[in-house]
């Protein structure tokens, strides 16, 4: 079975699905070869409906599993062992029972949040989630990723510090801009990586690779 990349947080809007299409995207554009399925596990349908629009097919499959429930998990895997690398697009909450079958099926959890007191403190209640539902070994391989993020600003820098103060999860260096790119690209039905003549593509590849990569080096430890 290939790797599962769960991508969740329990606040909205903190870019789960940009993330997740486009480090689906990063995947197929470093090793054409791979097989990569993104599963939507959100009712809101933003990664099937994204995948719907272009006239060109995306480079990775994409499937909605929103209803499965707690079935998730066992969902989750038994497409996982077709593909080389799946993907999974979390809803918005941790209340909502896919965001913990999802979890409980990942080999790395993925949390994106931007430098603002509120996804701070939805975050701190997903890493709390996270503790009660893996054990300290997988907890491992659960990574922050600041999003829509300036890295100058001493907000960033405070609330990196609280989230560092809780053991076993990483921080990525890879910090993802505000750029218009990513919701111009979504409303393409493209990723970063599939787009063309959109203004900073190059910027948001080289970050989109850089979380990728480090996810990789993170599991493979
Ligand atoms: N780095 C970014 N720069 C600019 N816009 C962004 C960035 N990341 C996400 N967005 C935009 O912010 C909005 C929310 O992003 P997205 O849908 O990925 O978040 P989400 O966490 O999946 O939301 P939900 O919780 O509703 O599922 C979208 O319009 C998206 O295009
Ligand atoms: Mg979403």
């Amino acid at each position: 079975m290939g790797k599962v990349f769960v991508v969740a947080n329990q606040k909205g809007g903190t870019g789960k699905s940009t993330i997740a299409q486009n480090v689906a995207a990063a995947f197929v554009d470093d090793d054409p070869e791979l097989k990569v399925l993104l599963i939507d596990a959100d009712s809101q349908n933003t990664s099937v409906r994204m995948s719907s629009i272009p006239k060109n097919p995306l480079p990775f499959a994409v499937i909605s599993l929103a209803a499965a429930g707690e079935a998730l998990g066992r969902e989750i895997q038994r497409h996982a062992v077709n593909y080389d690398l799946t993907i999974v697009d979390c809803p918005p909450s941790i209340d909502n029972p896919n965001t913990e079958s999802a979890v409980r099926a990942a080999d790395c959890v993925l949390i994106p949040l931007d430098a603002s007191p509120a996804d701070a403190w939805s975050t701190l209640g997903m890493l709390k989630m996270i503790r009660r539902a893996l054990p300290v070994s997988d907890q491992r391989h659960c990574v922050v990723v600041f999003n829509r993020t300036n890295v100058k600003t001493v907000a960033y820098r405070e609330i990196r510090d609280a989230i560092a103060e809780f053991e076993n999860f990483t921080i990525l260096k890879s910090v993802i801009k505000q750029r218009e790119v990513y919701k111009t690209c979504m409303g393409l039905g493209a990723t970063v990586f599939d787009a063309k003549g959109v203004r900073n593509l190059k910027e948001a590849r080289d970050e989109i690779r850089g979380v990728a990569e480090e996810v990789i080096k993170i599991i493979s430890k």
